[in-house]
């Protein structure tokens, strides 16, 4: 069975998508279309791929951490 592809133009599937996400730990699209490919030509595809990157990334870690001073 052939993969759908998410980015027809570059060839591109969802599952190849969340592999990327999920190894380079990517948190927003410019990075994701440079890793990946996907939405790197025509962008057609873009919307797709932000909500394929809402859905899997990471939780960013809260950097407004409090010190408490003693
Ligand atoms: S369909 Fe993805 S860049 Fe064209």
């Amino acid at each position: 069975m052939s993969p759908s592809y998410i980015c027809s133009c570059n060839g591109v599937s969802e599952q190849e998508i969340k592999r990327v996400i999920a190894k380079r730990q990517i948190v927003e699209l410019q990075s994701l279309i440079m890793f990946s490919g996907a939405g790197a030509s025509c962008g057609r595809c873009r919307p797709k791929v932000q909500s394929i990157l809402d859905a899997n990334r990471l939780a960013v870690p809260n950097l407004q951490t409090k010190i408490k001073w003693e």
